[in-house]
């Protein structure tokens, strides 16, 4: 695979690859003492759609996919709700034997562990995630269910009998039963609004696709979330690719 060079226009104007910026991200060292920090990583068009045809891909590009994978490497666990893991069919996080000699070298698990929230659990065997038996993944439900039987090695945190799921609850589970600090969330859209107006997102890093999809039943980033004023974010770089900008915010609190 060769590494893409990216522009970087802020802070400072230079190249970069995505493995050079995100070098030394730490992201563990900047946890809160009661629950992992959490970084979002999505992608969107200049208006706003974050799929087309309900797919990522057309709205993606070569330095975009790199960063994407690089993320994986700097995190204990990889956060994703389970539309995104049917639609995108989520596979083995970290197929890269590479980007799992550079987990390893900074100390982490060679993969990180998938963290799936889901309301019904419908997730079959053959997805390609599931099918994995490498894959350590944790799903978080409300539901007293069980997925069926898989390859992949897969253990529930349920919220309590008759109770709906909280996030900073499970956030808090997950840093305390499983020593999970840095948390990369890949969306999609729904999860992230329940995430945002909890104040459970510290990062967001956003990909935005030089084109315009139009509006007609296209999703943002964000669903439909219950914000009673926006949210300001503080810019820490801004890169670019083939007219692809990639933006890393603080949410500011
Ligand atoms: N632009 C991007 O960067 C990006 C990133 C990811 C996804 N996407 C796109 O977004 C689309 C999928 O959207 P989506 O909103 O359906 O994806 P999603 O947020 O990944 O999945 C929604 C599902 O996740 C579960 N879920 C969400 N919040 C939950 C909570 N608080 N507690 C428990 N379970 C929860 C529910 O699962 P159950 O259905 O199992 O009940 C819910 O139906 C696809 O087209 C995908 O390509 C785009």
């Amino acid at each position: 695979m060769t590494a893409v060079t990216l522009r970087q226009l802020l802070p400072e104007p230079g190249t970069v690859t995505a493995e050079q910026v995100l070098d030394g991200l730490a992201l563990a060292d900047l946890a809160p003492p009661y629950r992992p920090y959490v970084v979002v990583n999505m992608v969107a068009t200049a208006d706003g759609a974050a799929a087309v045809g309900d797919r990522t891909a057309p709205i993606s590009n070569a330095a975009d996919r790199q960063l994407f994978h690089e993320l994986r490497t700097h995190v204990d666990a990889v956060l994703v709700g389970a539309g995104t893991v049917r639609t995108e069919r989520y596979g083995r996080l970290v197929r890269d034997p590479q980007r799992r000699a550079r987990r390893v070298a900074r100390g982490l698990a060679a993969d990180p562990l998938a963290i799936v929230a889901s309301h019904r659990l419908q997730l079959t065997p053959d997805l390609p995630l599931l099918a994995d038996q490498q894959s350590r993944v944790i799903v978080i439900t409300a539901s007293d269910a069980e997925l069926p039987e898989c390859a992949a090695q897969v253990s529930y945190l349920r919220a309590r009998p008759d109770e709906e799921v909280d996030l900073a609850a499970m956030l808090t589970r997950l840093r305390i039963e499983y020593g999970v600090r840095s948390v990369l969330c890949e969306g999609g859209p729904n999860l992230n609004a329940s995430l945002l107006p909890a104040g459970l997102i510290d990062e967001l890093f956003l990909s935005i696709a030089p084109a315009l999809a139009g509006s007609i039943g296209s999703l943002s980033i964000v669903n439909r979330a219950p914000l009673p004023h926006p949210i300001a974010l503080e810019l820490r770089w801004l890169l670019e690719s083939q007219g692809q900008l990639f933006a890393r915010y603080a949410l500011r609190s």
